[in-house]
């Protein structure tokens, strides 16, 4: 297993290019299941939630090739329809092929993703969707077992947002027959990014990057020629790693419009923001304010955010409660941070917070995607050596993350355990 060696107290200088974002390709990758022919991808991270994908859907008998950042996959022949257990509990978003596969093909078979590190994260409300659209669901072995003869339109209320869920039943809904209305629907970037894709490929989908999403059903769909969009909570990881270490960064190709929630509480913590249409430049003072987050749906502050946002928070000069609403469970990563030095405590789905000067390097490990993120950004803050374990967590979501944060001079460098 790979580990990250930080040495930190550098500021962070320079320009990055943020990627393609993860939580927008995986959906457009499923998306490929939805046509016959050859779909082709541009702008894809080179993640391992994108390999796992890709393996998925090379044993659907999909034909995948994976170069230059730009996917083509070819699925004109697809002869399977299981996704297993090996792979859907490394990557709870391989869920997003139950949908496509069923809307298609009029079956799936796919492996219940069972619980993760932030809790339970049920799948109730893609099931719910889809048995709405006619979908016929039975739950055997640890996997659900979808068949439609043919899938028809339905009003579906969502009880909860959920992204997805709202993905899932969208893909399923754009080949089903009639009209399909998804009330309280995600509307996060990387939904709205889904619909019009759907809808450059044929679909007919009103309401996109709103919460009611109308759906006429077509009867076919052509391949996807499409680019993936810039990952805001990566450049929201990068922006926030300049302010913890007093810095100033640029991240390009980014679209700052997509993360305005955490760029006003940046601005609440004294860094200067300023954006133009596809930069973000933060730049940072050696004080950080202490300010209070909520996560909510977008285009509130992000969950993908908070474990980072406490990272900032454990230097600011006082104390300051995060409160996450999405993921109640999400603060695996509050004990690692307090190994470096931090003085946080966590009741329920809040954590309280008190600034401490400085941070002290330590060995540490990530425990999930975000929460390795968040000790990284520490330990590029803490003085002294910090040792990260378990980094593939951080490979699943941020491409070449050392080698960016190596480009703003910090001191990080991968090494074998
Ligand atoms: C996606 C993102 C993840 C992000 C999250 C919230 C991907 C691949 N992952 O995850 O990075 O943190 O959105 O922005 O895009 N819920 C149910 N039943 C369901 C589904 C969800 O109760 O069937 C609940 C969840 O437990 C959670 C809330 O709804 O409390 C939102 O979850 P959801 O938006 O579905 O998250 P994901 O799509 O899993």
């Amino acid at each position: 297993m790979d580990i990250f060696v930080i040495n930190g107290g550098k500021r962070l200088e320079g320009t990055i290019e943020v990627s393609g974002a993860k939580n927008a390709v995986l959906p457009l990758m499923a998306v490929a299941l939805l046509s016959n022919g050859t779909s082709v991808i541009h702008n894809v991270p080179r993640l391992r939630d994108v390999f796992t994908m890709k393996k998925l859907m090379q044993m659907f008998g999909a034909q995948v090739a994976f170069e230059n950042h730009i996917l083509t996959i070819d699925c004109s022949h697809i002869t399977k329809y299981e996704a297993p257990y090996d792979l859907v509990k490394t990557m709870r978003a391989s869920v997003y092929v139950l949908g496509p596969l069923l809307a298609r093909f009029g079956k799936a078979r796919v492996s219940l993703p069972g619980g993760c590190a932030w809790g339970p994260r049920p799948i109730d409300l893609h099931l719910f969707g889809l048995q709405a659209l006619n979908a016929q669901l039975t739950l055997e072995n640890g996997y659900i077992n979808a068949t439609a003869d043919r899938l028809h339109g339905a009003e579906i209320i969502f009880s909860k947002s959920s992204v997805g869920a709202t993905g899932n039943v969208l893909m399923a809904a754009v080949l089903a027959d009639g009209e399909t209305v998804i009330c309280n629907a995600a509307k996060e970037p990387e939904i709205a990014t889904l619909a019009e894709t759907l809808n450059a490929m044929g679909a007919q989908i009103k309401g996109v990057g709103t919460t009611e999403l109308r759906i006429k059903g077509v009867s076919s769909l052509r391949p996807m020629n499409t680019s993936v969009i810039p990952d805001r909570i990566e450049t929201a990881t990068y922006i926030t790693a300049a302010a913890i270490t007093g810095g100033k960064i640029t991240v390009t190709r980014a679209t700052p419009f997509h993360l305005t929630a955490v760029s006003e509480k940046l601005r609440e913590a004294g860094v200067s923001v300023i954006e133009s249409d596809d930069t973000i430049t933060v730049e940072a003072d050696s004080v950080i304010k202490p300010v209070n987050v909520r996560t909510d749906v977008y285009p509130g502050f992000p969950t993908d955010m908070q474990a980072q946002w406490i990272a900032l928070m454990s230097i600011a000069d006082g104390n300051s409660v995060v409160e996450d609403t999405i993921f109640v469970d999400r603060f695996t990563h509050v004990a690692e941070l307090n190994r470096l030095g931090a003085n946080i405590s966590v009741d329920v789905n809040k954590a309280f917070i008190t600034g401490v000067q400085e941070l002290n390097g330590a060995e540490v490990m990530s425990t999930d995607l975000r929460a390795s993120a968040s000790l990284i950004i520490a330990a590029l803050r803490a003085r002294g050596q910090s040792i990260v374990h378990r980094v593939y967590h951080i490979d699943r979501g941020y491409e070449a993350v050392e080698k960016k944060l190596q480009a703003l001079g910090a001191d990080i460098r991968r090494e074998q355990e």
